[in-house]
């Protein structure tokens, strides 16, 4: 098809063509923002110049981008930028075009660490050496990470949790060192301290140096989901399939990482997923069936469960269906520590939640006493005389503190 386009012609009319062609007019009007070097939050500088003409040189490259997109090909990857939660990301066909549904998981993730003390987020500390005494001060070399991202894709997760949350320290990792090489540029760009790492899954991560394994707070991941098989896959050929598609239901990868989550979390640290439309259930089934606590999924905008997740129980479960990866550590005596002291700050924030409670109780109780103690005064007093009694005020009839 050939769109008349002309840089004899003013935006408008530009507009109008591209349109014509079939295009729909958010699409038009933000690929003629790019050729114009404007970014997408100028759309309102096109309505204030449409009558302007299409600079020269500007008519062939829309034509272009415009074919392009009516063939299929996502907008982000014509433009090279997609905002997520308001953040202008660099995308390209390495990586997934990340999605607004995404933000239901980010939402969830900084809920979560808002809600965590700063003992869970703070750097477990180094196993003692055998037959020494526990020291739970942190090797000058441990460093506190607080969050993991799986799959980093363009980094829109990772880099929405540190830009919310810059006293977080966050870690990501992708088995693709394309999409990895996107994430880190994104990182740059923004300015954004986050440490990536390439590997499949939980393997992308090096071990400490003072051995043991790497534990966060917070696991988050958007995994590949959709089913080998699925209708829906011909819409997102331009995607990279390994974004995509996880075996012959689309659980594959939601189930290698709920089966190796716990070792990397600490004790009461959350495991946070994304999945499809149809998924929620059978990820609630995967995370109870690996011993995940308070398991629960969340919605996205269009109302679809969209994330589900559990947190890592405070104490140790010694069951062996539950915590194969989980196993007690006879010679570090500090995890029980760190995890007692855990518990106890849990405790201690339960019970700051019930003495709340119990002071709106009393705090009911009281006014309960004093509406009680207030009709008592009043039927006790003599009947006023109705012939002289001047106007009664109701105030006088209130005990002495009110
Ligand atoms: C659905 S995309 C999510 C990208 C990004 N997190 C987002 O939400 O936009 C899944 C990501 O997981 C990565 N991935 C696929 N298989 C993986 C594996 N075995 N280990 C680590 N990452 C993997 C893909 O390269 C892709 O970047």
């Amino acid at each position: 098809m050939t769109i008349l386009l002309s840089a004899n012609q003013t935006l408008a009319n530009n507009l109008t063509a591209l349109q014509a062609s079939g295009l729909d007019r958010l699409d038009a009007q933000l690929l003629l923002l790019h050729v114009l070097g404007k970014s997408d939050a100028q759309r309102g500088w096109l309505l204030a110049h449409d009558t302007d003409l299409l600079p020269a040189g500007c008519a062939e490259a829309l034509s272009t981008l415009a074919h392009r997109r009516l063939a299929g090909e996502p907008l982000a990857y014509l433009t090279g930028s997609k905002s997520f939660y308001g953040l202008n990301l660099q995308v390209n066909a390495d990586v997934l075009v990340p999605r607004s549904d995404t933000e239901t998981l980010v939402d969830w993730a900084l809920e979560v660490l808002s809600k965590m003390s700063r003992h869970q987020l703070k750097p477990a500390p180094p196993p003692c050496p055998a037959g020494t005494a526990a020291d739970t001060s942190p090797a000058p070399e441990a460093k506190q990470v607080d969050v993991l991202d799986l799959g980093t894709g363009s980094g829109a997760i990772a880099l929405a949790i540190k830009a919310t949350r810059p006293d977080l320290q966050v870690w990501a990792t992708d088995l693709s060192a394309a999409a990895l090489a996107v994430a880190q540029a994104n990182a740059q760009h923004l300015q954004l301290d986050v440490q990536f790492s390439q590997g499949a899954w939980f393997a992308a991560l090096p071990a400490p140096a003072h051995g043991g394994t790497q534990q966060f707070a917070v696991i988050v991941s958007n995994p590949p989901y959709i089913a080998d098989q699925d209708e829906h896959l011909d819409a997102l050929n331009f995607e990279p399939p390994q974004a995509l598609t996880s075996g012959i239901d689309g659980l594959d990868d939601l189930c290698q990482i709920t089966a190796n989550a716990k070792p990397h979390l600490k004790p009461g640290g959350w495991l946070l997923l994304e999945h499809g439309y149809n998924q929620a259930e059978a990820v609630r089934e995967l995370l109870t069936s690996q011993g995940f606590d308070q398991v629960q999924s969340r919605y996205d905008l269009a109302g679809i469960e969209r994330c589900s997740g559990g947190q890592k129980p405070l104490r140790q479960c010694h069951s062996p269906t539950h915590c194969l990866h989980d196993p007690p550590h006879p010679m570090n005596p500090t995890i029980d520590i760190d995890e007692r002291l855990t518990n106890l700050e849990i405790k201690a924030s339960f019970t700051e939640d019930l003495l709340d409670k119990l002071d709106e109780i009393i705090i009911r109780q009281q006014d309960q006493i004093d509406r009680l103690t207030r009709e008592v005064l009043r039927l006790s007093q003599p009947a006023p005389n109705q012939d002289n009694a001047p106007p009664r005020n109701p105030r006088d009839e209130l005990p002495p503190h009110y």
